[in-house]
């Protein structure tokens, strides 16, 4: 079959657009909602050093796959990876890896609408003034509060998927790209404020500590798994976002320089989050390991006593809101682009048939923090499942057979042409990582998770 040039579904105006957006996708509540709460459940710096490590080994070397495979093939990523193996002379069942990235990027917008949706309401609730002068107490009750209400949650989970799904239906151009133009540079410089703060409380040096100085003996197996998942969860790897965003690049843009950029800018925010955030649990006498909701007793606690909080904090949290957004659009976009090529429909019908499932299978979710909380499987509850399942098992997975499909079926010659990497040692640096390095690594990783290895 002829490989298409373009995809059907448009392009981004530029390489800095392709940026942006890859950003957009990456950087999320992935970095400023869950890196802080593992990081505090995991120990800390040793945690930290393992997940920078799978960044570098895993994360980078996929990224740049992902992005080569979604541009050579143009298409959803299920189709695209039929196109593909046809072009490699494979088995077309290769399009599985299509088909888990769908269901995996459904599954985690599902719960990470809910998350998103408290970010939304803590938008008002700073805004009103709602934390002005809270001690720890206060605060941690209010949140507290919030949870309990099945009710709040579906009405701030039904607005953020709806969110969503109007971005998505617009289409690259006019939605995708427009969102994320000037959402990540704001977001960057809040941060920079956020951190400018932390640096003038007492317990920084605290914070600082805790998430740099690695204490070994804190790492679980379990750890080890968790800070992979991430690393994929973080960089949108191993579902097909990054792929599916791969599609709409322009031709001539290198696809290794722009990874650097991504993946750097992703990075930074994760471990500025953590710097703005631990000094406050270290200055509060607060639990590292509060979980999923640390960032919304910790923050707000800052911001109720800073000058200016109110303003501040209401910012910060239309950032975090951003930030998700630009994330959600890449979790959903691979399954709306799949039933526009093979069910006929268009860009909103398909959008309105992904919203309404993934809303459904939300309320899952909602409920696990309220109604549910108590129904547990190993230890966990739906959420705790849900979330575990996609990025510690799904996304790494994914990731695995995607550096298999790059490294070992693709033709050389056509990787080395999409690639187009100037720097011969670069192209097989870049080669030996994917085709031993990283499917490798992953593999010790499960094997260690599940006690076969030490
Ligand atoms: N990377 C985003 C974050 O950190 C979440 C996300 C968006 C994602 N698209 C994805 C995670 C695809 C896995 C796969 O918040």
């Amino acid at each position: 079959m002829a490989r298409p040039r373009t995809s059907i579904h448009g392009q981004w105006s530029s390489r800095w657009a392709f940026v942006l957006a890859a950003a957009g996708s990456a950087v999320g509540l992935g970095n400023i909602w869950k890196f802080p709460y593992i990081t505090g459940q995991n120990g800390g710096g040793a945690f930290v050093l393992v997940y920078l490590a799978c960044i570098a080994v895993i994360g980078i070397p996929i990224m740049m796959a992902e992005v080569m495979i979604g541009r050579r093939g143009r298409q959803s990523p299920i189709n695209t990876m039929i196109n593909l193996s046809e072009e490699a002379g494979r088995s077309r069942y290769w399009s599985l890896l299509g088909w888990s990235g769908v269901i995996a990027g459904f599954l985690i917008l599902s719960y990470y609408s809910v998350i998103a949706g408290w970010g939304l309401a803590y938008v008002f609730r700073t805004a009103i003034g709602m934390f002005h002068g809270a001690d720890a107490d206060k605060v941690g009750a209010i949140f507290k509060d919030f949870l309990a209400s099945p009710e709040r949650l579906l009405a701030w989970h039904t607005i953020f998927m709806v969110m969503t799904m109007v971005v998505v239906a617009r289409g690259v151009r006019s939605g995708l790209e427009q969102a994320v133009r000037f959402l990540m540079p704001a977001l960057f410089v809040l941060l920079i404020v956020m951190v400018g703060y932390a640096m003038h409380i007492a317990a920084f040096a605290k914070g600082v500590e805790f998430l740099f100085s690695p204490d070994f003996s804190k790492l679980s197996r379990d750890s080890v798994l968790i800070a992979m998942g991430h690393a994929f969860f973080t960089l949108s790897l191993g579902m097909g976002a990054i792929m599916i965003y791969g599609s709409y690049m322009p031709e001539r843009v290198s696809i290794a320089k722009t990874t650097f950029l991504i993946v750097g800018a992703d990075t930074l925010v994760a471990l500025m989050a953590g710097l703005a955030i631990f000094p406050i649990v270290f200055d509060n006498g607060l639990e590292p390991s509060a979980g999923p909701g640390l960032i919304f007793v910790t923050l707000p606690l800052a911001f109720g006593q800073m000058p200016g909080g109110a303003l501040f904090g209401t910012l910060f949290f239309v950032l975090v809101v951003f930030a998700a957004w630009t994330s959600s659009i890449s979790l959903i976009e691979p399954a709306v682009t799949w039933l526009v090529e093979n069910h006929g429909m268009c860009r909103l019908t398909a959008c309105m048939w992904a919203g309404i499932v993934t809303w459904l299978m939300g309320v899952g979710t909602v409920f696990s923090f309220n109604l549910w909380s108590e129904d547990k499987l190993f230890g966990k509850t739906f959420f705790d499942l849900l979330d575990y399942l996609t990025a510690n098992i799904m996304l790494p997975l994914g990731g695995l057979f995607i550096a298999i499909f790059a490294a070992w079926v693709m033709r050389e010659a056509d990787v080395r042409e999409e690639l187009a990497m100037v720097n011969k040692f670069g192209f097989r640096l870049w080669r030996f990582l994917v085709r031993y390095v990283t499917p490798v690594g992953v593999v010790i990783v499960f094997l260690n998770a599940i006690g076969v290895i030490k």
